[in-house]
């Protein structure tokens, strides 16, 4: 059974150093997937009460929504459309200061003001995306781009 939480305080970094062990608590020993990136998802809400996390998992030639935390959101991306599937298409982490700067963002709600995608990344190919939107201009950074690059290095694919 699962722990309960331990909600840091401090430092964005110090958040993340004190979160990142109880992730990797949370998904070692468990083989499904869904099931991982659904605690995830749900660890990282926790923490940073951001406005919405997610997973966008490639399927075929599109981005279908995977395990999520927040409002109701769209399903399917292609490759090059909005900023999940620019991050596809780059294979690289994008963060996005101000979403109505980014040309073709795709708006699933109006309160989300700033975004970070990290791409996942397994045999040269990315096989999802982690998707974050904040209802704060401005509110993701190189710090964010470290830790969540880390995070999703721990998922077993
Ligand atoms: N804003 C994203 C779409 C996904 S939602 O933010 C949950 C994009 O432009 O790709």
């Amino acid at each position: 059974m699962a722990e309960d939480l331990i909600i840091s305080s401090g430092t964005k970094e110090e958040q993340y150093k004190a979160l990142i062990p109880q992730i990797k608590a949370l998904i070692t020993g468990e083989s499904d997937l869904i099931a991982n990136l659904a605690n995830i998802t749900a660890a990282l809400k926790e923490q940073f009460c951001w406005f919405w996390i997610g997973f966008y998992l490639v399927k075929k030639n599109e981005l279908v929504l995977g395990p999520f935390q927040g409002p109701v959101a769209c399903t399917r991306i292609r490759k090059g459309k909005g900023v999940c599937g620019s991050c596809w298409e780059k294979s690289s982490t994008l963060i996005v200061p101000d979403v109505e700067k980014f040309p073709g963002h795709i708006a699933c709600s109006s309160l989300s003001k700033s975004e970070i995608v990290v791409p996942v990344v397994r045999n040269m190919e990315v096989v999802a995306v982690l998707d974050i939107d904040s209802n704060q201009l401005n509110n993701f950074d190189s710090i964010d781009q470290v830790y969540l690059e880390k995070v999703v290095a721990m998922i077993e694919w």
